[in-house]
């Protein structure tokens, strides 16, 4: 464990008391991925990860531009949407950036006010509030460019009673692959470029009055090839947390450097999701054909109790287990943490996976930095990117 970080700040309660949070955030509402082909995404996050046939809008919906399947897993929101003819716009994002995150979509009480509170310090317009009405009733968006291309949408959704939105119909399918028991989106993480990474922690604080509540610097998060640095942006309500990373100086090229290069810009790296049996829930993914990092070495797990300290007796799982699935573990004051990240999902090595049980921990892992990033680098070896 590092102790670096046992100056964190985890009374967030304290920081917000008395100030007024102007951009009130009740969860992340959906994600939603530009692909290239979403009907054979949405069969593969079914079938690998679990998700549940939702909602849908296509051509048998009156869609003619777009088709977008909606997945659901507990509280988890998928969208991915494809461009139905050339000259969609879509067309572009997915020729420069690939299969990614487009939309990071924030639920909200009152999506005109999260416009216009945002706008007035500075966000980027990306969409004035619209309303979009059916039988069900009516859910209103808005939304603000956040790094690169990607977006945050404003959601309000208190007067509407249908499946997903206006637009979208409820899914039905006969193929529906079990949960795997994932349950909520717990961070997702931004790559930014060189040097840029405290202007989005200013633009998270200014903009959208977030806190910087978790530092890492480029001598915690290393090894001996390459580095980087990521500062935890959290809401006034402690449930959205957005760590932004940027590269930092190494002997070569870092993670951040390859996803920078081959997303061509800033963009989400990965999606952590939370799991309360990681154990039960790995197991699951690994038989389905997710696919995981290298397992840490031997070391690894032998160093294990030493490293947790006076959590290490608090340790109910196995350690031969966890072992055997590559999962992670670190702790911090409060408690332990379980971890895990997949590959990249996508053919371009940007966006990927990470499962995270908590078990007290409020942190994001730094005992295990140096181990991921070398397993990283065992990959980016074999893809000619190191
Ligand atoms: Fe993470």
């Amino acid at each position: 464990m590092s102790k670096e970080i046992k100056s964190v700040n985890y009374g967030l309660e304290k920081i917000f008391e008395g100030a007024e949070d102007f951009l009130p955030l009740l969860g992340i509402d959906y994600v939603e991925f530009y692909v290239g082909n979403a009907k054979q995404a949405a069969h593969f996050y079914k079938s690998a990860f679990g998700f549940q046939s939702y909602a849908y809008k296509g051509l048998e919906t009156g869609s003619r531009d777009t088709v977008s399947y909606v997945l659901k897993q507990d509280k988890i929101k998928l969208v991915l949407t494809t461009p139905l003819h050339s000259g969609h716009h879509i067309n572009e994002h997915l020729a420069k950036h690939g299969d990614g995150v487009k939309v990071v979509a924030l639920w909200v009480d009152d999506a005109r006010s999260a416009f216009e509170e945002t706008v007035k310090r500075g966000a980027k317009p990306y969409m004035e509030p619209v309303v979009e009405t059916d039988e069900f009733g009516e859910v209103v968006r808005s939304g603000i460019y956040t790094y690169g291309e990607t977006v945050h949408l404003f959601v309000e959704r208190k007067n509407y009673s249908g499946t997903f939105m206006p637009g979208f119909v409820s899914w039905e399918t006969d193929y529906n692959p079990e949960s795997t028991g994932l349950k909520f989106i717990d961070h997702m993480v931004g790559n930014v470029g060189w040097g840029e990474m405290n202007t989005w922690v200013k633009w998270y604080e200014d903009v959208m009055g977030f806190v910087n509540f978790l530092s890492f610097d480029d001598k915690q998060i290393h090894t001996e090839y390459s580095a980087l640095m990521s500062k935890v942006m959290s809401n006034g309500n402690g449930r959205i947390k957005f760590p932004i990373n940027e590269p930092a100086e190494g002997k070569k090229r870092s993670q951040i450097e390859e996803y920078l290069d081959f997303y061509e810009g800033p963009g989400v790296q990965h999606i952590a999701v939370a799991t309360d049996d990681i154990i039960s829930t790995v197991s699951k993914l690994r038989v389905r054909g997710v696919e995981f990092l290298s397992h840490p070495p031997e070391e690894y797990y032998r160093a294990v109790p030493g490293r947790l300290e006076e959590h290490s007796h608090e340790l109910r799982e196995d350690i031969e287990v966890l072992k055997s699935l590559g999962i992670m573990i670190d702790a911090d004051e409060e408690g332990y943490l379980l971890q895990i990240f997949t590959k990249p999902v996508e053919d371009r090595p940007t966006l990927f996976f990470e499962i995270i049980q908590r078990m007290g921990a409020k942190g994001f892992g730094a005992g295990n930095f140096k181990a991921l990033f070398e397993s990283i680098e065992r990959e980016q070896e074999k893809r000619g990117t190191l």
